[in-house]
């Protein structure tokens, strides 16, 4: 790939979707990319370059598509779903008690493997939700990845990954060599094209959001505006969830991280450090302990 070509694809992506590629990643794009222009029928990425200067809007939308990395597995991590169980749903069932609704929103949903990993933790806490209307809402950039997610339809290896088994056979029907989640849980997940580089305050406002594994790709000054949105799309006493790489220590104060609580945090705004913010605190802390 020509120096130009390559300088054209990581603005192009940058300004897409947040990737911030550093000077030495052609690799990346050829790998992803070449199979990409075999599709479209041009003969190798300077073609492709070439269509997108000439305005394809179609062939814009496949490159961000192609160079967005959607690996994601069931229960990814662990830690974050004990979290939620534990920790995250306990808190929440009480501070909700009143008008009995939670929306949880999962920012880069990818393939569905996480938000349905939240909707069977849901559905294992049985009674205690009768009566409560749960939310999921998942979005990914990527239209791709939500449809495999909206379809709810698994290879066997990546059921195999990070699932408990009795989960898989109380929630997923096996057809031949695929698995379909049953559709009581698929239908806890709504569906929709988000790029978090916009706007996304039409969304309304969250109880909970997991937004894991994707500002890794981004660079400060995008995580920065992202974490100013998410705290703004945020209840004061919400809760915000990362992966495991990703902080907002050293960049953002408008979250808090939990000390003892890897990759959760709480918006710290001034309606959450009224005392009813700080006292959830070390009351989270506690019940994790137990
Ligand atoms: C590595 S996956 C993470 C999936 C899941 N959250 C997890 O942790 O397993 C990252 C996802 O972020 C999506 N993504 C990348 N850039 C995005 C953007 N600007 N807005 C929304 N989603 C984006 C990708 O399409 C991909 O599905």
């Amino acid at each position: 790939m020509n120096p130009p070509d390559y300088e054209y694809l990581r603005k192009l992506l940058k300004d897409q979707s947040g990737l911030d590629l550093s000077a030495d990643k052609q690799y990346l794009i050829e790998s992803r990319l070449l199979p990409l222009s075999r599709k479209c029928g041009v003969t190798g990425i300077d073609d492709l370059v070439q269509k997108m200067k000439g305005g394809s809007s179609s062939i814009v939308a496949q490159v961000v598509e192609a160079m967005t990395t959607n690996e994601t597995f069931f229960f990814r991590d662990k830690i974050p779903f004990e979290h939620f169980r534990d920790s995250i749903m306990p808190e929440m069932l009480k501070a909700r008690a009143a008008r009995r609704s939670i929306r949880i929103w999962c920012a880069a949903g990818s393939t569905g493997q996480e938000p349905y990993s939240l909707a069977m933790c849901l559905k294992e806490m049985g009674a205690s939700l009768a009566g409560w209307r749960i939310d999921i809402i998942a979005t990914d950039l990527s239209q791709e990845v939500l449809e495999k997610s909206k379809s709810g339809i698994y290879s066997q290896f990546e059921v195999q990954r990070g699932h408990p088994f009795q989960l898989l056979v109380k929630y997923f029907k096996q057809n031949g060599e695929l698995w379909q989640i049953n559709p009581d849980i698929r239908a806890m997940v709504q569906h929709r094209q988000l790029n978090l580089l916009h706007d996304f305050s039409q969304l309304g406002a969250f109880d909970v959001i997991f937004c894991r594994n994707v500002l890794i790709y981004f660079d400060q000054e995008t995580k920065i505006s992202i974490f100013g949105r998410l705290a703004k799309a945020m209840e004061p006493d919400g809760f915000l969830v990362l992966g495991a790489a990703e902080t907002v220590v050293g960049l953002t104060d408008v979250f808090k991280p939990f000390p003892d609580k890897r990759g959760l945090y709480r918006p710290s705004g001034p309606r959450a450090t009224t005392a009813q913010a700080a006292m959830a605190m070390p009351k989270i802390a506690a019940m994790a302990g137990r």
